[in-house]
């Protein structure tokens, strides 16, 4: 069989199982109604587009003069002439958002992840992962020379048993997701800061869908569960909460940063953000010092919103977090249901195997503040009736 016809028998077996991924195309910027090709408007209940910010004005006018003042890229990596002022004062800004530091960026929090464990984990190292950890984390542990030990996901008795089997390499580095993205739920960070302590180990968080979420003034998961500034080291993302466009980072102790500046591969070898991207993240950033107010009309949105579900029979998974996972089972389920919500005007994701365990297919709706009650109610009205349609409601 050639390789083509591999490939092409692998879509068709996709396509008949009904896992087949599309891409919907959008005809209108990021929003909480957006036009889609072919569909209309719909509410839209499956971005990260955590606070609106993707086109708040005060941004696309700071981008606009990024560009205007700037440039549109600079044909270069940092290290070589891809430098500018503004990537600095970013990076200054993070830091002082994380109380971290110092700062690095990245073209992505992928791209953050990718060029972590490899620089800072060699052979004589261990790193330990908890086992839902996103997949930018497990493609960069996989680089890295380092021992591996994998822990249930915020399972702490494991973490502790993960530990001690490491206990004779030279570091350890723990990492985990502020907020595991197909659950919703929190790492147990407090618990965590204490046995990394105990056990000499480094504590990384990657907190792509905490920053700008949680905590009182959006600092992320740390803030959330009181424990800002005890996390030795973060990695996360400009491409969600904080205007959702692109770019990501890592954040910590000075010695961290000058070093992946020195060894990190993605760094070393990719280009750097564009002016625009950076002076909309650095306003996105100044929003938020600002005025948390988005933050707590994020939370009052979730709330309502989890409440309004569970209290129709929906089966939400329980959480403080606005991403929304609604347990169906079946992929196949999950994929028509999400199909016949875009048909009622309401876009939700439905994901499967192996984006989340065999069996455990679902819906996943994300909340935003830029939501309105009457959004809300018309994507909770749509999923309650398509729930008891497909039989999936709670008696
Ligand atoms: C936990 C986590 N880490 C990293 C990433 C990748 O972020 P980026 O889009 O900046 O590469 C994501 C994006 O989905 C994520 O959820």
């Amino acid at each position: 069989m050639s390789l083509l016809s591999t490939l092409a028998s692998e879509l068709d077996q996709m396509a008949q199982a009904g896992t087949l991924k599309r891409e919907l195309a959008l005809k209108t910027p990021q929003g909480p109604i957006v036009e889609v090709e072919g569909k209309g408007e719909v509410i839209m209940l499956t971005s990260n587009n955590y606070l609106g910010l993707a086109d708040h004005p005060a941004i696309i006018e700071a981008a606009a003069k990024g560009e205007h003042d700037f440039g549109y890229g600079l044909a270069s990596v940092r290290f070589i002439c891809g430098t500018q002022t503004i990537h600095r004062q970013l990076e200054g800004k993070i830091s002082e958002f994380f109380g971290t530091e110092e700062t690095i960026l990245y073209g992505s929090c992928w791209n953050a992840n990718e060029g972590l464990f490899q620089t800072i984990a060699l052979e004589q190292d261990a790193i330990i992962s908890d086992e839902l950890n996103h997949a930018s984390i497990i493609d960069g542990i996989r680089l890295a020379k380092a021992r591996k030990e994998r822990y249930k996901n915020r399972d702490m008795n494991d973490l502790r048993r993960a530990l001690d089997a490491t206990k004779d390499a030279r570091n350890r580095v723990v990492m985990t997701d502020g907020v595991f993205s197909m659950e919703g739920s929190l790492a147990p960070l407090p618990e965590m800061v204490s046995i990394a302590r105990e056990h000499g180990a480094f504590l990384v968080v990657d907190d792509s869908h905490g920053t700008g979420v949680l905590g009182k003034r959006g600092r992320g998961t740390p803030e959330e569960l009181g424990v800002f500034g005890k996390i030795d080291a973060y990695t996360s993302t400009l491409g969600k909460a904080l205007g959702g466009s692109h770019g990501g980072f890592t954040t910590g102790p000075k010695v961290l940063v000058d070093y992946l500046r020195q060894k990190s591969r993605p760094y070393l070898f990719s280009n750097t953000l564009p002016p625009a991207v950076v002076m909309g993240s650095l306003a996105a950033l100044a929003l938020l010092e600002k005025d948390s107010s988005l933050v707590t009309r994020l939370r009052e949105n979730t709330t309502y919103f989890r409440k309004q579900l569970t209290s129709k029979g929906v089966n939400v998974r329980e959480g403080i977090h606005p991403i929304v996972p609604i347990l169906i089972g079946d992929t196949a389920k999950a994929i028509a249901m999400s199909i016949e919500l875009l048909d009622r005007g309401v876009y939700v994701s439905g994901f499967g195997f192996p984006v989340v365990p065999q069996g455990q297919a679902r819906l996943r709706c994300q909340i935003s503040a830029a939501h309105t009650r009457e959004h809300l109610d018309r994507a909770i009205a749509a999923i309650a009736d398509v729930a008891q349609k497909f039989g999936v409601l709670a008696a």
